[in-house]
C-alpha cells in the first residue's frame, strides 16, 4: 500500500536536504480538515537555515514540488506546505490492499518474537463476578487481541484472587455452618453468605478470628483438609466465572492466580533481605518507600503471612523468568494505582532493569444509574445477569423486527453481548462512567448494534449484487465526496490500531469503527448501488466489501462478533 506520509517526506527530501527524514517526519501534521490538505508541513524550522520568512519558504517549496504522482496539489497556506493526496491513487491503493489482505488488513509483524503478557479480569474466588469487573475483562481482552494482531506473542493471564487470609475465614465458616449441597446449588451467593455471616459473628467473638488465622496457616502448611476445601471452593467459583467468559468468548492462556505464588514467596523475601531492602516495623517486614513519597510496602505480617503485594512481586519475577516478557501489562482499576506504583518501585529497587516493562493500565469506575456499585451494601449486579438481560432484550427486538431471521438465538447473543462490549469500549478507559441500558441497546447512535447492523447491511448488498472479489474494477469511477470520506477512514484504520496499542486504549478502534459505519451509511444513502451502471456498481460494491471487511476486523479486535445477517 502506498504510504502517503512517506511520499510527503520524500518529496521534501528531494528538493531540500537541510533536514533529515526523521526531522521531517516529526514535523508533519494532519490538518484539522481536508480542505486544508491531507498533510501539512510547517516551514518555521527552515526559516532559520534560510534566513527567510517561513511563508516565503512554503511558497517556494510548493512551487518546486508541484503536483506529482501521489499528490494532486501541493500548496502553501501561509507558513504551511499543504499536500492534497491524489484521490485516484488513494482509492486504488487502499481497495487493492484490503482485497489482498482481507481480514489481515492492518495487521503487522512489529511484535514478532516478543512476548507480551496481558493480565486482565482476575476476579476474587468465592466473591461475585459483578459489573465492576466488566472493564478489566473487556479492555484486557481487546488489548490481548490487538497485541496478537500486531504480531506479538500475547499471553492472557487471569491472576485469580484465590489466596489470602479470607480463605482462612471461608474454611472456618464452612466447617461451622457449611452445607456442600446448598453451596453447589448456588456457589457464589452461598459462599458470600458464609463469608458475611462469619465477618459479622467475628465482630462479636474474637475467637473466630483466631480460627480463621489458624485455617489460613494450615492452608499455607498444606494441610490436606484445608487444601481440599480451598480447591473445591476455587473449582465451583471458576465454573461460575466461566459462564461469563463463555458468553464473552474469552479464553485465557493461564489461570495462575495468587495461590500459584504461595511457594515462591520465601524466595522473594530472602532476596529482599539479601539486598537489604527489608526493615522491621512492629514485628512486620516492610520496604521503606518514603524517599519516593509513598507509604511502605508491607511484605510480611507479624504472624509470618504474606500479602497481596508480596504475591505481585513474586508474580512479576516469575513471569520475567518464565516468559521473558517485552511488556507485562496489568489491566486493573485506577483505585490500585498506588499499589502498582509501590510494587513496581520495589522491583526497581531490587535492581531489575525490566521493572518498568511492567505497565499498569488503569481505568475508571462504572456505576449504575440508581447509585454507585457497592458490594458491601449488597447492591451487587452480577455481570452474568447484565449480559443475559442484554441478550434477552435483543431477542425481543429481533422477534419484533425480523421474526424469520435464521439462527436468531445465536444472533441475539452476539448482538446483546456486543452492545455491552461496545459501550464499555467506547469511552476512554480512564473516565468514570454511568452504565445506561437504553443507550447500550439502541440500534441508533454510536452503538454496537448500529455498527453490527451496518456490517450486516453491507453483507446483504454484496450478496444481492453478486459481488465477486476477482472482478476488475475501474477505481476512477469512485470519486464522490462520500466515497472519499469513507476511503480516508479505511486508509487510517491501521493507524487507529497502532494508536490503540501504544496508548493501551481500545476506544480508538471503537471510535474509528463507528466513524466508518457512519461514513458507510452516508455513502450508501447518496450513491445508489444496485441501480447504478454495471461498471459503477462493480466499483461501489468493491468499496462496500472493503468497508465491511474493516468493520468486521475492528469489531473483532474489540472482542465483538459481526453476524452476517441481523
Ligand atoms: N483480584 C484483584 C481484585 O479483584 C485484582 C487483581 C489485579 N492484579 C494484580 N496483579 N494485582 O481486586
Amino acid at each position: 500500500m502506498i504510504d502517503f506520509k512517506k511520499e510527503v517526506i520524500n518529496s521534501i527530501l528531494n528538493i531540500e536536504n537541510s533536514l533529515d527524514q526523521d526531522e521531517i517526519e516529526s514535523l508533519i501534521e494532519i490538518p484539522p480538515n481536508y480542505d486544508m490538505g491531507d498533510y501539512a508541513f510547517p516551514c518555521f524550522k527552515l526559516a532559520k537555515t534560510f534566513r527567510k520568512a517561513p511563508n516565503l519558504i512554503a511558497e517556494e517549496l510548493a512551487e518546486k514540488i508541484g503536483e506529482g504522482e501521489f499528490f494532486e496539489r501541493v500548496e502553501n497556506a501561509g507558513p504551511y506546505l499543504n499536500f492534497f493526496i491524489n484521490k485516484n491513487k488513494l482509492t486504488e491503493t487502499i481497495l487493492e490492499e484490503i482485497a489482498d489482505k482481507e481480514d489481515r488488513f492492518g495487521a503487522t509483524d512489529i511484535g514478532k518474537g516478543r512476548n507480551v503478557i496481558v493480565e486482565f479480569s482476575s476476579p476474587n474466588i468465592a466473591k461475585p463476578f459483578h459489573i465492576g469487573h466488566i472493564r478489566t475483562t473487556v479492555i484486557g481482552n481487546s488489548l490481548y487481541k490487538i497485541c496478537k494482531f500486531l504480531g506479538f506473542n500475547a499471553i492472557a493471564i487471569n491472576h485469580l484472587g484465590d489466596y489470602g487470609t479470607q480463605f482462612g475465614m471461608l474454611i472456618a465458616a464452612y466447617k461451622k455452618w457449611g452445607d456442600k449441597e446448598v453451596i453447589e446449588s448456588d456457589p457464589i451467593n452461598e459462599l458470600l453468605k458464609l463469608y458475611v455471616k462469619f465477618n459479622a459473628e467475628a465482630e462479636e467473638d474474637e475467637r473466630l478470628k483466631d480460627e480463621a488465622r489458624y485455617w489460613f496457616k494450615e492452608l499455607e502448611n498444606k494441610n490436606q483438609e484445608a487444601v481440599d476445601l480451598w480447591q473445591w471452593i476455587r473449582d465451583v467459583s471458576l465454573k461460575e466465572f466461566n459462564k461469563v467468559y463463555d458468553l464473552l468468548n474469552i479464553k485465557f492462556d493461564s489461570y495462575a492466580g495468587e495461590s500459584f505464588y504461595s511457594d515462591k514467596m520465601h524466595r522473594v523475601i530472602e532476596e529482599l533481605e539479601e539486598k537489604e531492602l527489608l526493615k522491621e516495623s512492629d514485628g512486620a517486614k516492610i520496604v521503606d518507600l518514603e524517599p519516593y513519597d509513598m507509604p511502605p510496602a508491607l511484605i510480611q505480617k507479624k504472624d509470618g503471612s504474606t500479602l497481596y503485594i508480596t504475591r505481585d512481586i513474586a508474580a512479576a519475577i516469575y513471569r520475567k523468568e518464565h516468559y521473558d516478557f517485552y511488556k507485562n501489562i496489568y489491566v486493573v482499576a485506577s483505585q490500585q494505582n498506588l499499589h502498582f506504583k509501590q510494587w513496581i518501585k520495589v522491583i526497581d529497587l531490587m535492581g531489575y532493569d525490566w521493572a518498568y516493562d511492567c505497565v499498569h493500565v488503569p481505568f475508571g469506575m462504572v456505576s449504575l444509574e440508581d447509585g454507585t456499585l457497592s458490594t458491601r451494601k449488597g447492591r451487587v449486579v452480577f455481570l452474568e445477569d447484565v449480559l443475559n438481560k442484554a441478550v434477552n432484550s435483543t431477542k425481543k427486538i429481533i422477534e419484533d423486527k425480523n421474526p424469520n431471521l435464521e439462527n436468531k438465538e445465536k444472533i441475539a447473543e452476539q448482538v446483546g453481548v456486543g452492545a455491552i462490549l461496545f459501550q464499555e469500549l467506547f469511552n476512554g478507559r480512564i473516565k468514570d462512567y454511568v452504565f445506561n441500558w437504553d443507550r447500550t441497546l439502541s440500534f441508533e447512535g454510536e452503538t454496537g448494534p448500529y455498527v453490527q447492523y451496518t456490517h450486516a447491511r453491507a453483507n446483504s448488498l454484496l450478496e444481492k449484487g453478486e459481488f465477486n472479489l476477482e472482478d476488475k474494477v475501474d477505481y476512477s469511477l469512485l470519486k464522490e465526496d462520500e466515497v472519499i470520506s469513507l476511503i480516508r477512514l479505511l486508509y487510517n484504520f491501521p493507524n487507529a490500531v497502532l494508536d490503540a496499542f501504544e496508548k493501551y486504549e481500545p476506544s480508538f478502534i471503537t471510535r474509528h469503527v463507528v466513524e466508518i459505519a457512519k461514513a458507510f451509511n452516508k455513502f450508501y444513502n447518496s450513491c445508489p448501488i444496485m441501480s447504478a451502471e454495471p461498471e459503477v456498481k462493480k466499483a461501489r460494491l468493491n468499496l462496500v466489501y472493503a468497508a465491511k471487511t474493516v468493520i468486521k476486523t475492528g469489531l473483532g479486535l474489540l472482542g465483538i462478533e459481526a453476524p452476517s445477517k441481523m
